[in-house]
């Protein structure tokens, strides 16, 4: 596994991330795929509640999904999304801008804030402390930049989410997981950390599952998280090989989501 040293990870997150094609290649599967078609970014949307007038930001924005679909921003929001990753936040910046949102943009380290204490209403980290080397001193910046009224709203993965791939990363990868995200700061994980740094931590889940029908999204999402780990390209053969079987056969390949939001008082 690559991921032994802290240089390899830092490494390979920068790779990872150095844009959002592998990041888009995951979004695509659960677009298509999802059964719950309410959308996980509306259902996250709907549950903060901060006043019409309020200061947002977003840590690890990644390609900016949380305000690309059909979501209405209140015009009185100032929203500022951060990322570590320029190249992320340049799609980002080209993408949003489009949908006429007129927000701010900076790279940022989620364990340096580069902002004044109790300045934000809301900061949003959706899927990125698990990322993040230090998670309580990045938690610790988060309370930092709240202001005492102020919620932070998480959204991470629990340890069931696509548990299939693990089952397939086993089989034909000879790997435990195909990431350690559910370990590091997931809904289970993630708790304890959200509980040491903040007053009041609530748990929502999103209810949805996967049914897919192609072989070639999947396996798009299961190369997009190669740069992790050393597989061959005969293994990739052997699982495309039966994924593809797989839908010849039953038509599907069903996978169970497991995903959910923390809301955290200050
Ligand atoms: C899985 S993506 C999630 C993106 C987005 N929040 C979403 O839900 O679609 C993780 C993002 O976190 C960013 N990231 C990783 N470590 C970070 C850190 N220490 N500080 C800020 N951003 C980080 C990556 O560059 C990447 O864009």
């Amino acid at each position: 596994m690559a991921t032994d040293s802290g240089i390899d990870s830092a490494r390979i997150l920068r790779e990872q991330y150095k844009d959002g094609s592998n990041l888009s290649a995951r979004i695509r599967l659960h677009q298509r795929f999802s059964t719950n078609r309410y959308g996980q970014m509306r259902w996250i949307h709907d549950r903060i509640q901060i006043p019409e007038n309020a200061r947002v930001l977003e840590l690890g924005c990644g390609t900016g999904l949380l305000w690309r679909g059909a979501v209405k921003v209140p015009p009185g929001w100032r929203v500022i999304l951060t990322d570590m990753s320029d190249g992320m936040l340049r799609e980002t910046r080209a993408h949003v801008a489009r949908l006429g949102h007129s927000f701010a943009y900076m790279q940022a380290d989620a364990q340096a804030i580069p902002f004044r204490d109790e300045s934000f209403d809301a900061v949003i980290a959706n899927h990125m402390l698990y990322h993040v080397p230090d998670i309580p001193r990045a938690l610790a910046e988060v309370r930092r930049v709240l202001k005492p009224s102020g919620f932070c709203y998480a959204a991470t993965m629990g340890r069931a989410n696509m548990k299939e791939m693990n089952e397939l990363a086993a089989r034909f990868f000879s790997i435990a997981r195909m990431t350690e995200s559910t370990e590091r700061f997931g809904l289970e994980s993630g708790e304890a950390y959200m509980r040491a740094a903040f007053s009041e931590v609530k748990l929502d889940r999103y209810p949805d599952s996967l049914v897919i029908t192609e072989a070639a999204p999947l396996m798009d999402y299961i190369n997009s998280m190669r740069v992790r780990r050393r597989i061959t390209d005969d293994q990739i053969a052997a699982l495309r090989t039966h994924l593809e079987n797989e839908i010849a056969t039953h038509g599907e390949i069903r996978m169970t989501k497991d995903s959910g939001l923390f809301i955290a008082r200050r």
